[in-house]
């Protein structure tokens, strides 16, 4: 049986019989006026962040879900876009497509303004999506792509990148290791399906999704998830793992490389009102304005006694150049 497989065997049992914060983090869902979760999407809440960002979801976006869990966040988006199919979920294991269902139509009882046609559940996998080219606003994902080993994941970053129209956004929401996860954890199937050994370190889990394709990506929040502790998991030290919201925008990729946002600004503390790098960047004397992680490092080099660089705060949502 192949590391997939047994990923799909144990999400077909955590589809039967709900497991509680098993698989991952139990964190409260996002709430927003007027919608009411039901009570068992609530317990399949196998989510390790959000990939819902409610000041991003004007317009009625066509949301692509992959890996649809309870339907926690299809309901969320689906919230959004109020249209018959706007919110296309996938997911191979049939258990889990039958409780999204049934966790949907109780949903539909529970809030007037849902409509289960809102949600288009589909057979379907991260390495093969039902659906063309270019062809959805936004594919989200959360807590899956960890469990892929790392050549697949580029595979279903691909994937991903080949269905979004020009400009759309890829959001995720994984854990991260803050050091390589040893060999004997990453080989463990059951601890790779119940996402605790196959996430990779922060910097590679970047460098993926910009080797898929895309230009820029934003860093959301950043948290702890998980302690694996010496003993248990046979390890010198304990080994920490965090949670990390993203959004990856289907963009060029700029020639001197892709734009990371990770929250740094840069604060210009010469004597002229402001200052202006001839690249873009213009930085007004005394005000921080927010910069990649690219042209934080640039212009530290560039004037480090007049440019002061922030530390990045994991919370970037918008604003700024690059
Ligand atoms: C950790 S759960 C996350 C569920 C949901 N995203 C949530 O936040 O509650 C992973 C989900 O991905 C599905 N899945 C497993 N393998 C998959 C694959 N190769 N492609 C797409 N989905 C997959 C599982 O059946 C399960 O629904």
């Amino acid at each position: 049986m192949s590391y997939l497989e047994t990923a799909a065997q144990f999400y077909s049992e955590v589809a039967q019989t709900p497991q509680v914060g098993l698989c991952c983090v139990q964190s409260t869902p996002l709430q927003l006026p007027g919608l009411n979760i039901p009570s068992k999407m609530q317990e399949m809440n196998y989510g390790c962040g959000t990939t819902v960002h409610p000041t991003e979801l004007g317009n009625q976006p066509t949301v692509l879900y992959v890996g649809v869990g309870g339907g926690l966040e299809a309901l969320q988006f689906a919230y959004f876009s109020r249209r018959p199919g706007a919110v296309i979920a996938v997911d191979p294991v049939l258990e889990m497509r039958q409780a999204a269902a049934r966790n949907l139509e109780i949903a539909a009882k529970e809030n007037p303004w849902f409509d289960t046609s809102f949600v288009e559940i589909r057979e379907g996998d991260a390495f093969n999506l039902p659906v063309p080219d270019d062809s959805v606003d936004i594919v989200a994902q959360n807590c899956l792509f960890n469990i892929f080993e790392p050549e697949d994941l580029t595979r279903a970053l691909q994937e991903a990148y080949r269905v979004l129209k020009p400009g759309g956004r890829l959001q995720m929401s994984d854990p991260i290791a803050t050091r390589p996860i040893p060999e004997h954890l990453r080989k463990d199937e059951q601890l790779r399906a119940m996402c605790l050994s196959g996430a990779l370190p922060y910097e590679e889990y970047i460098q993926r999704i910009i080797s898929a394709g895309f230009g820029q990506v934003e860093i959301r929040d950043r948290r702890p998830y998980r302690l694996l502790d010496s003993q248990t998991y046979n390890l010198q030290e304990n080994l920490l793992l965090e949670s990390l919201d993203s959004v990856a925008f289907k963009v060029i990729i700029p020639e001197d490389g892709a734009c990371v946002f990770t929250g740094k600004t840069a604060i210009y503390a010469g004597s002229e009102p402001f200052f202006d790098d001839e690249a873009g960047h213009v930085l007004p004397r005394g005000i921080p304005a927010s910069v990649c992680d690219k042209t934080a490092a640039k212009l530290a080099d560039f004037m480090p006694d007049k440019i002061m660089i922030t530390d990045s705060t994991w919370h970037y949502n918008g604003g700024g150049c690059c």
